[in-house]
């Protein structure tokens, strides 16, 4: 919300009043005195009048966990253990998933509190690469990679994927960057040829990468400058 309407919105100061404090720099967001009416303040803001809190701000929340297999991107499952079950954190409920990843694939998972943020990381638009490891029950031919680059067409969304990077390691395993994050993507991509994937990590979004030191079900929170990159 605006600086402006923040504080409009508490009764105590009348639209003129919010123009005053402004103007003789009183107000303080995150510490830093602020004139401009149109700074946005956030729910993780800390705003003060001269040395009073106006909002206290609540923590935003990061963390990067290393998904095993066997559990369920999401916060609640009926039957199966979910990514959240394996932070041991207080305050779960205002956490959620950026980029969910199938039951069986492994890897990079990022959980946050911040909608802001992790929209930035998950929308079409910022086309930020996403990396799996991939391993197929049947060979992955050369001319594979010609197709991955030109893309699928997905009959259900009426799409055909943006240009994927796919690099073959050995004969069943290869390194798979896409931007996007449909329905079983990368699955569907390689049912194309009509070969199934077997093991699918992700290693990385964007410029985050998973910490190699995390084994499965570990996690950390992440650094300032990992919260920065996006
Ligand atoms: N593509 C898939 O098919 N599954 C995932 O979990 C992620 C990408």
């Amino acid at each position: 919300m605006r600086l402006d309407r923040f504080l409009s919105n508490l009764p105590r100061f009348s639209r003129k009043d919010v123009r005053l404090v402004l103007i003789a720099g009183r107000v303080q967001v995150d510490g830093v005195p602020v004139k401009n009416p149109l700074h946005e303040v956030r729910e993780f803001s800390q705003v003060r009048i001269d040395d009073e809190v106006l909002q206290l701000g609540k923590p935003a929340r990061y963390f990067m966990l290393n998904k095993p297999q066997g559990c369920v991107s999401a916060t609640v499952d009926p039957q199966h253990p979910t990514v959240l079950d394996l932070l041991d954190e207080p305050d779960k409920d205002g956490l959620h998933i950026a980029g969910r990843l199938d039951f069986n694939t492994s890897g990079l998972m990022l959980i946050t509190n911040d909608g802001q943020w992790s929209r930035r990381l998950t929308q079409p638009t910022t086309k930020l690469a996403k990396v799996y490891y991939v391993e197929t029950e049947d060979e992955i031919g050369a001319h594979y990679i010609e197709k991955f680059a030109d893309g699928f067409y997905f009959a259900f969304e009426d799409l055909t994927t943006q240009p994927a990077a796919l690099t073959i390691l050995a004969s069943h395993r290869a390194r798979l960057s896409i931007v996007e994050g449909r329905y079983h993507q990368v699955k569907r991509m390689f049912g194309h040829f009509d070969n199934k994937v077997t093991r699918l990590h992700r290693e990385s979004m964007g410029p985050l990468m998973l910490d190699t030191t995390l084994k499965p079900g570990q996690y950390r929170t992440l650094s300032a400058d990992e919260i920065a990159l996006i």
